[in-house]
């Protein structure tokens, strides 16, 4: 598979150009393409036996209802998508190629994959799927394989609750009018760690972040989950009910499991 040619939509920028210098460092040829950069989408799909789709989460449909038509049979199209439902069933529906649904569960911060856990949904998988797996094996990457919708679930929780939590946080500070170089004075080792989680979410890519928490189908129950929480807890603070609030927080079932 050595000779093969790699096409990575959207490899001009962040995820996309990570996994552009992670193929190109394995030896393969990497074809990148943005917007004003590159082949254009149709050229890419009959070009590369390997095309992966990595644009902003709400554009990537309108992307493989582009490659899909053009990919041959014995290609594979993948994408690097944060959600996994809607698109890899547009991959399924727009193209007559294998089918695998990537989702590395680490930013571009990271050296390497080793170590970190990577999401696989092979749901049109031959012979691409042990290459794919010996490649990421071999660097080290813990492989989780599942199918869309648990992945969808799950990530309405580790990525869509994680980051709602961090921006209301964020916006309760900038609401609160405080002024950040003196609070930063006062911080503790735990709010540092805190803040720099929410100045990231912030500063670097925001659009992400908006699309993984509004685009998640699972969202809204996390959201009513969410407020319910919070006027439950309101209450309690309200009426100063210490002991309540202690036993809601010993309530251990769920780190026991
Ligand atoms: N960032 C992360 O940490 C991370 C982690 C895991 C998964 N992901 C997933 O990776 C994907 C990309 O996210 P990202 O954060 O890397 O986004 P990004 O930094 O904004 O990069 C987006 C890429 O898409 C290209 N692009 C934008 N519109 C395009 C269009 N209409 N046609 C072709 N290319 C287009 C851009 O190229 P030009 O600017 O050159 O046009 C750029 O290369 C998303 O699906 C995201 O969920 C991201």
């Amino acid at each position: 598979m050595k000779g093969i040619e790699i096409g990575i939509i959207g490899g001009t920028r962040g995820m996309g150009r990570w996994f552009a210098g992670f193929f190109k460092k394995e030896g393969y040829t990497v074809l990148v393409s943005g917007r004003k950069t590159g082949l254009d989408i149709p050229t890419m799909g009959k070009k590369c036996q390997v095309v992966i789709v990595s644009v902003p989460i709400s554009i990537t449909r309108e992307v493989i209802e582009q490659v899909g038509p053009h990919m041959k049979k014995e290609s594979l199209l993948m994408d690097l998508t944060s959600l996994k439902g809607e698109p890899v069933k547009s991959m399924l529906k727009s193209s007559i190629s294998e089918v695998i649904g990537l989702h590395p569960l680490f930013g571009m911060a990271v050296d390497s994959m080793a170590g970190h856990n990577i999401v696989l949904c092979p749901v049109r998988a031959g012979k691409w799927l042990d290459w794919l797996r010996d490649i990421l094996v071999k660097n080290g990457a813990n492989i989780i394989e599942t199918t869309l919708e648990r992945h969808d679930e799950l990530m309405a929780l580790v990525q869509g609750l994680n980051h709602l939590n961090s921006i209301t946080m964020g916006m309760i500070l900038r609401e609160s009018g405080v002024d950040l170089t003196e609070l930063k004075r006062f911080a503790t080792p735990m709010f540092n760690t805190k803040l720099a989680i929410i100045e990231e979410i912030f500063t670097n890519n925001p659009r992400l972040y908006a699309e993984i928490i509004t685009l998640n189908p699972n969202m809204h129950k996390i959201l009513d989950l969410y407020e319910k929480t919070l006027s439950r807890l309101k209450s309690l603070i309200n009426k100063r009910n210490r002991e309540t609030l202690t036993e809601l927080i010993k309530e251990r079932s769920i780190w026991e499991s």
